[in-house]
C-alpha cells in the first residue's frame, strides 16, 4: 500500500504492481502545506478521491475520513462515508478504536467497507502529546489489543498498524482474523503502507526514521515504486532494527 492523492501518480502506482491506494488525509501536509491532518475536508478528501479513481484501474482504494467527518453524529458520518464511495474509494478508513466500533458496524452494515487505524492515530496528535511510539508499556498493548478486537468484530476488513514496536505489532496482528497494514511497525504484520512522497524523498524538512529513500539506485520513479513493492513482497523492507519516528 502507498498514498496517493492524484490520477498520475495514481497510474503509476497502479502499474508499478501497488495493490491498494491509500488517499490518506496526509494530503493536508503533502498537498496543502499544511502542519497536520486537522484542517483536511470532506470536500478535500472527495476531490482527491475522485483524482486517484480517474487514473486507477486495479488497486483497491481506501479513502481517510477526515477529521470532524465520523466524530459527531452517525447519519452524518454515513452520509460522509458514502461521499467517498461515490467519489470512487472501495473501502473508507477511519482512525480510533473501540469509541468507532458502532460506526464500522453501520458502515459494513450498509455495505461500506471499513478499514480501522490504531496505534499513533494522527487526528489525535494532540491528545497524544505528539508524534509517539504507541503500545510502549503493558496497558497500552492490551488497550491496543482489545481496540484491535473490537473493530474486527464490528466487521473491519482491515486495520493499520502506526508507530509501535515491531513485537507488539506482530503479536497483535497474530491474534487477529483481518490482514494489518504497518507504517512504523515492523515486519510482523501483513502488509506495509507509506506516505508516496516520504519513500520518493520529495518530502521537505525532518523523515520519520522508518522511511526508506527508495529513488536510490532507481532510474525512476515507476521502478522506485516497483523496488518498495518487491521489497515488501519478499520481506526486505522494512528492517525491524531501524524503528521510531
Ligand atoms: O493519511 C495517511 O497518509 C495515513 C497513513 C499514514 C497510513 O493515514
Amino acid at each position: 500500500m502507498l498514498t496517493c492523492y492524484d490520477a498520475t501518480f495514481a497510474h503509476v502506482l497502479d502499474a508499478a504492481g501497488v495493490d491498494v491506494i491509500l488517499i490518506g488525509d496526509s494530503l493536508g501536509m503533502v498537498c496543502q502545506g499544511r502542519r497536520d491532518t486537522l484542517p483536511v475536508s470532506m470536500d478535500d478528501m472527495v476531490y482527491h478521491t475522485a483524482c486517484v479513481a480517474r487514473g486507477n484501474q486495479g488497486a483497491w482504494l481506501i479513502a481517510d475520513m477526515p477529521f470532524g467527518s465520523y466524530q459527531g453524529q452517525r447519519d452524518d458520518a454515513i452520509t460522509n462515508a458514502v461521499r467517498l464511495i461515490k467519489a470512487g474509494a472501495h473501502m473508507v478508513k477511519l482512525e480510533g478504536g473501540g469509541w468507532t466500533a458502532d460506526l464500522v458496524r453501520a458502515l459494513v452494515e450498509r455495505g461500506i467497507p471499513v478499514c480501522g487505524h490504531l496505534g499513533f492515530t494522527p487526528q489525535s496528535v494532540h491528545s497524544l502529546g505528539g508524534y509517539r511510539v504507541q503500545g510502549r508499556d503493558e496497558a497500552g498493548v492490551n488497550r491496543l489489543r482489545a481496540e484491535a478486537s473490537a473493530l474486527a468484530e464490528a466487521g473491519a476488513d482491515m486495520l493499520v498498524f502506526e508507530l509501535m514496536p515491531a513485537e507488539v505489532a506482530r503479536s497483535v496482528t497474530q491474534g487477529l482474523p483481518i490482514p494489518v497494514i504497518g507504517i512504523g511497525a515492523g515486519s510482523g504484520v501483513n502488509g506495509q503502507v507509506l506516505v508516496l512522497h516520504d519513500m520518493l524523498n520529495l518530502t521537505a524538512g525532518r523523515m520519520p526514521r522508518y522511511v526508506k529513500d527508495f529513488t536510490e539506485g532507481s532510474a525512476n520513479i515507476q521502478s522506485a515504486v516497483r523496488r518498495y513493492v518487491e521489497d515488501v513482497k519478499e520481506g526486505r523492507f522494512p528492517n525491524d532494527l531501524v524503528h521510531g519516528y
